[in-house]
């Protein structure tokens, strides 16, 4: 067997001599790793253009070790650039959060950033709510505490083409930066600066070497710890449809076993899963870079002197193997290519017109056509790939810069450790759907999960690289507090592991509070998930009241936010006495509804105006009442 996914953490540099320079510090704040390649590519253009000046991009996690070192080591910055992208509910990424915290609520400093001079970049999608609602927070604040603003906040919006937003601000960025950093020697800004094409140094090998797998990574106390570089091996043991087969979707439970390996979690917590592409997909690009699949071969950053290359943008390096391997476990093969992507491919383009219509593409002309033809059409990498026969990257160029790392993918947990202390169960609707250019396109992972073979069926099952991620979806310390929750769809899932919790502690001997259920669906003969056990639920006094609303059922369209309506006093007098309220589920439509509609409810039931019923929602939010869990 292929060794599996180890994703080496990039090392940290020494600290480095003074050489006089002029030091800029780079923040980036990153989930996928566009906000650290958006850092990286600012750094090296920065430090190609000044000669006196030193660029570094650094990890904001990495940066301090806690909230006195942040505040010590950002006193003594005087030029900071920040990238950072907003997630889920308008929420900081991972390695930016203890960061956002502490300089949010921290407490007044007055103007202790007064030798800053800073920009802050944002990635975002305008289709949510809480649009960049991190960077322009950041923003405000250091501009609050005495810094400098270089350059009004960019509001990349990934809705769009995040890459232009990016090359605007950027562009913003150089002219500020030449008053304080341009020195007589360096190049003037009429010889524009264009970016190499990222290349990884590649070995190719005649036989595998050992093995490198390794399962999270041991402390010095002996304890694992599993994240998402160091992952959990673990086995599917349990897979079922949850739809009926009345219905022409499906949706998946599945069950991993982590008996035995450490890997722990807590109700309301999320799962990372490291999926595979599919064979099909994965043979395509084989043919697409004319390679056959046992190709053997390892990926460096360093030249063989073991100096680092000089494009230090390259994405973290994944272990040797087979070129099958390296394209079923770590290459994004279904993404819309990026801008940066086409022009790799163009670069290796042999026949000419290839190579020029892909430099269009990328180019400032070509935008609403890149738009169109690649964003809208949603044309996959592969797809593109094979409209330009002629190019054909090599490896270290296509696992670089045309074919960005293939993502985890995230999943509310739907069980409770009380219940399943061995098992984490997701709920995955199978993405499959039919794209403008014809294709189907099937989700990378949810079509994973539905093809997974459990344990019960093969001891030769499917198994995966998993990892937890904390969440603060909990439920309230006490079991007795009335809670809300709102989950059509797989928004149900973090409520079964609620609910399983709440059976837990009933057994227990605990009293629980009133819990009432909003869950909604197409159809209840086609996916009422789960529908037995929430009807269990119900008569063991889990739920006191489960409300179901299906909107291809009846002569209406019924969902979700109608039937709070017509609960709306009921909602109101347990929030009155100090209810929670949750919802789960899609943010761009049904998450937005609900919260107008609990607007209304406010506004209603409590004899409100507009701005007071906004401020009582606020004053949920922020006391951690009202809690969501979206995507
Ligand atoms: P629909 O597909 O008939 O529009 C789970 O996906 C359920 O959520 C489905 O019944 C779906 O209905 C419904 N849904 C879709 N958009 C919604 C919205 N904006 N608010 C609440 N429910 C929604």
């Amino acid at each position: 067997e292929p060794p599996k996914l180890v994703i080496p953490k990039a090392v940290a540099e020494p600290e480095e001599v003074d050489d006089g320079k002029k030091k800029v510090t780079i923040f980036f704040g990153t989930q996928t790793g566009t906000a650290e390649g958006f850092a990286k590519a600012l750094a090296e253009e920065g430090n190609a253009r000044y000669e006196k000046a030193k660029f570094k991009v650094i990890d904001l996690d990495d940066y301090a070790a806690d909230d006195e070192e942040y505040e010590e080591k950002l006193k003594k910055e005087t030029f900071t650039f920040f990238f950072l992208a907003t997630y889920g509910d308008g929420e900081p990424t991972d390695n930016a959060a203890r960061f956002y915290k502490w300089f949010t609520e921290g407490k007044e400093r007055g103007d202790w950033l007064k030798n800053l001079q800073y920009g802050v970049f944002g990635l975002g999608n305008r289709q949510y709510e809480h649009f960049n609602k991190i960077a322009k927070v950041v923003d405000d604040l250091v501009a609050e505490q005495g810094g400098k603003r270089l350059v009004p906040v960019g509001l990349g919006d990934d809705d769009q083409c995040i890459e232009d937003d990016f090359a605007a601000w950027r562009e913003l960025v150089w002219p500020e930066l030449d008053q304080f950093l341009r020195d007589e020697d360096d190049a003037t800004t009429a010889t524009p600066y264009t970016a190499a094409v990222l290349e990884y140094r590649v070995v190719f090998h005649d036989k595998p070497d050992a093995s490198v797998l390794e399962n999270g990574s041991t402390h010095a106390n002996g304890n694992t710890v599993y994240d998402a570089q160091h992952p959990c091996r673990a086995n599917v043991a349990v897979k079922r449809e949850l739809h009926t087969r009345a219905s022409d979707r499906s949706c998946t439970h599945l069950e991993f076993d982590i008996s035995g390996t450490g890997l722990s979690y807590e109700t309301g917590d999320h799962v990372g899963v490291y999926c595979e592409n599919l064979i099909e997909v994965v043979k395509e690009a084989e043919q697409l870079l004319n390679m056959p699949p046992d190709t053997y071969f390892s990926i460096h950053t360093d030249k063989e002197d073991g100096t680092p290359l000089s494009g230090s943008s390259l994405p973290p390096p994944f272990p040797p193997c087979t070129l099958r391997t390296a394209l079923s476990q770590y290459a994004d093969l279904l993404s819309a290519p990026k801008k940066s992507a086409l022009i790799a491919l163009g670069t290796y383009a042999s026949d000419p017109s290839e190579a020029d219509r892909l430099r269009y593409l990328a180019s400032p002309a070509g935008k609403e056509e890149y738009a169109q033809w690649v964003v809208a059409n949603q044309r996959s990498l592969l797809e593109v790939m094979a409209e330009f026969p002629s190019a054909k990257p090599p490896l270290g160029v296509f696992f670089a810069a045309v074919s960005p790392r293939l993502q985890p993918r995230f999943y509310s947990i739907s069980s409770s450790p009380k219940i399943a202390p061995s098992r984490i169960h997701v709920t995955c609707a199978l993405v499959y759907e039919k794209t403008p250019t014809g294709r189907i396109h099937k989700g990378v992972c949810s079509t994973w999960m539905k093809n997974a073979v459990p344990l019960e069926e093969s001891p030769d099952c499917s198994w995966a690289p998993i990892f937890v991620r904390t969440s603060n979806f909990r439920l309230p310390a006490d079991p007795k507090v009335p809670i809300v929750m709102i989950g059509p769809g797989t928004g149900l899932a973090p409520f079964r592991g609620f609910l399983q919790e709440r059976l837990a502690l009933k057994k227990s001997g605990a009293e629980l509070g009133p819990a009432i259920l909003f869950f909604g669906c197409r159809n209840s003969k086609m996916d009422y998930i789960y529908e037995d056990e929430l009807n269990n639920f119900v008569q063991d006094g889990v739920i006191s009241e489960l409300i179901v609303a299906f909107s291809r059922q009846g002569p209406t369209k019924e969902y979700v936010q109608h039937k709070m309506t017509e609960k709306a006093s009921y909602i109101w007098n347990m929030l009155s006495e100090g209810g929670y309220i949750y919802v789960c589920g899609d943010a761009k439509g049904m998450a937005r509804d609900v919260h107008r509609t609990l607007h209304t409810i406010a506004q209603e039931q409590g004899s409100l105006d507009s701005s007071k019923a906004e401020s009582m929602v606020k004053n949920l939010q922020m006391t951690g009442r009202y809690l969501r869990d979206v995507w």
